[in-house]
């Protein structure tokens, strides 16, 4: 190689050396005939200087000649000597900010057009929009935060690899291109050539693919794979994601979730040289729901719901009446005193009303204790005994400010549970730099819309009933408020999951049209199994700190699904279009929806 170190090598104990560098011009300024050009790469910034005065036996004249064409982000190379950087001006924010390179001799390599966004370090706020980052994404991945994100996820997924190997698992890619597994989203349809009419599905994620690799006797299943499903993008969803995904067989949820808890302290050992606390804890869905009004609560403040439905049901209260008689439920906040309960003034309290509406709740009740009592519009209708109940239950003391919300059981709780995160974030109440891992288990088997009846699977139609269908044996790894994986035991009793599909409201036919391949598979041996999938994005996301998953992938969608780097998707020329026998026409007319999805 023709450098002889990386931007980020040189230190003192390098004084004297005759170098070679090579790198992009970051920065530059000129003090009196001497220019200092910050040059940078992937591992660091090297000062390198033309000095005039001090550069003996060169022809400084066709030096600086080269030098001045050296603009910002072109590649150059620089020949020189390490020296020390005059006293007073060394950079110790910078590993290398003892020295410079006094250069000698020096080429540009490439010359780069000027750049539409700065790529030094920026302070906060003066990083430009996220569209011209996306657009000039090679840019802006030169950025040294970018460059931070993208190690870490290659050394997560290495930490990943490394551990899994050892645990016996064998990596195997399974098909993009394939039929449609049901995790619950639109699928993105690819057109076959050869079989007109017909498509592939890109694959929302490995799951019937990785199971049939267990009826293969693979025993032991990992792949970083990539998911395709045709959602509105969201801060932690992307349309094209990648999941560490894993199967076992031979195994129950307890086997599936110590592998897991064994992988993340191994790999946290790895990050951070420190020791996991495991195993993690085990939130019951139910519990999850009633006290935190989300299936992936975050952990780390309190705030808790309180259901006070037995305690309000006799007052002569209308509105709770009405909502316990059709199986509702009451429930209710404290922000405790020292939390600044008592601070929350009259116009803040509104706008709390104002947001438990934007979210779609019928509105929000509010009290204050005060003198050993509480003090609200709806007091009147409760009796002595009532508020006595109502503040044990909350364990309310003078100066709490308390919300209540009450509707249908699940749309309050989960309402409940976002009152409660902006509650959270309001107060200040996250703590930073702390991470919280749970379980979540015992959950239902299916979701049964109190309308209709009609059930749909939890998680996924192959996760593995109880007796009486009501449970599944599966599981979500959650971390500080965010989904992190789900998994479960499977079905590998092919009744059983025809019987999970007809409650799921699939004829006979349609079970054949659909997993007619995957049943046989089932047919021929099965073992018992099971596995789980970890979001890689998320993941990461949440270990760096950062707000989206755009910021941890290197090419990401946009908010509306549109990759603004190569403008895809995009129209095809109507040859491509007539080999696959789809009407061109059509495209022409369709009007895109350039609006953005709330994040
Ligand atoms: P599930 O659909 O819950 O399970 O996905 C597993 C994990 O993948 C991540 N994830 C996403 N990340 C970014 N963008 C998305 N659009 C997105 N969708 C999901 C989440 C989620 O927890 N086959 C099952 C797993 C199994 O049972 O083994 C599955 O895919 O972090």
């Amino acid at each position: 190689m023709l450098r002889t170190h990386t931007c980020g090598d040189l230190r003192p104990s390098d004084l004297g050396k005759e170098v070679c560098l090579q790198g992009w011009v970051r920065f530059s300024r000129d003090h009196g005939g001497v220019a200092f050009i910050d040059l940078a790469d992937r591992y660091g910034i090297t000062q390198v200087v033309f000095d005039p005065e001090a550069t003996k036996d060169v022809d400084v004249n066709a030096l600086g000649a080269v030098i001045d064409t050296f603009s910002r982000e072109s590649v150059v190379q620089v020949n020189g000597t390490v020296r020390n950087r005059v006293e007073g001006t060394e950079d110790e924010r910078n590993p290398t900010g003892a020295i410079e390179v006094l250069i000698r001799s020096a080429k540009l390599l490439n010359k780069s057009a000027i750049p539409p966004l700065e790529i030094g370090d920026q302070k906060e706020g003066v990083l430009p929009g996220e569209d011209v980052r996306m657009k000039y994404r090679y840019l802006d991945l030169r950025r040294s935060e970018m460059i931070h994100a993208m190690e870490f996820r290659s050394r997560f997924l290495h930490l990943a690899g490394q551990y899994l190997e050892s645990q016996k698992f064998i990596e195997i890619e399974t098909p993009i291109l394939g039929r449609s597994t049901p995790e619950g989203a639109r699928d993105f349809i690819v057109p076959s050539r050869i079989h007109p009419g017909t498509f592939y599905a890109l694959t929302q994620s490995p799951q019937l693919y990785k199971q049939m690799l267990m009826v293969a006797s693979m025993d032991r299943y990992y792949q970083v794979a990539r998911c395709f499903r045709d959602e509105d993008s969201r801060k932690d969803r992307q349309p094209e994601f990648t999941q560490l995904d894993m199967e076992m067989s031979f195994v129950d949820s307890k086997d599936i979730q110590d592998m897991i808890e064994g992988l993340v302290a191994f790999i946290w050992k790895g990050l951070y040289n420190e020791d996991l606390q495991i195993p993690f804890r085990r939130l019951p869905y139910p519990v999850a729901m009633e006290k935190y009004g989300s299936d992936k609560p975050d952990l780390r403040y309190g705030l808790e719901l309180h259901t006070l439905t037995e305690v309000v049901k006799d007052a002569p209260y209308n509105i709770f009446q009405k909502i316990i008689a059709n199986g509702g439920i009451i429930t209710g906040i404290n922000i405790k005193k020292d939390l600044a309960g008592d601070k929350i003034g009259r116009n803040e309290v509104d706008r709390y009303i104002a947001y438990v509406k934007k979210i779609g709740m019928g509105g929000l009740t509010w009290m204050r204790a005060k003198d050993g009592t509480l003090d609200s519009n709806i007091v009147k209708y409760f009796t002595p005994e009532i508020i006595e109940n109502l503040k044990k239950e909350m364990e309310v003391e003078d100066g709490d400010l308390l919300f209540l919300l009450a509707g249908p059981r699940k749309a309050t709780l989960e309402g409940a549970g976002t009152l409660r995160r902006k509650l959270a974030e309001d107060l200040d109440l996250i703590p930073k730099g702390v991470h919280d891992f749970f379980w979540l288990v015992d959950c239902p088997m299916f979701d049964v819309d109190p309308v209709t009846g009609k059930k749909d699977a939890f998680h996924h139609p192959f996760v593995l009933p109880d007796e009486k269908y009501e449970e599944g044996f599966c599981f979500d790894l959650c971390l500080d408020g965010n989904e992190l994986g789900s998994g479960s035991q499977r079905i590998h009793d092919v009744e059983v999951q025809k019987e999970v599909f007809r409650q799921l409201g699939m004829s006979e036919e349609k079970m054949e049209e659909d997993f007619g391949f995957f049943l046989r598979a089932l047919s021929y041996g099965a073992p018992p199994h099971g596995g789980i999938a970890l979001g890689i994005d998320r993941f990461v996301t949440i270990l760096l700190g950062k707000d989206t998953i755009r910021d941890v992938i290197a090419f990401p969608k946009n908010k509306v699904g549109t990759s603004l780097l190569d403008d895809s998707p995009a129209k095809v020329d109507d040859d491509k279009l007539d080999e696959l026998q789809i009407m061109s026409m059509a495209i022409d007319d369709i009007e895109f929806d350039e609006e953005e999805t709330e994040e």
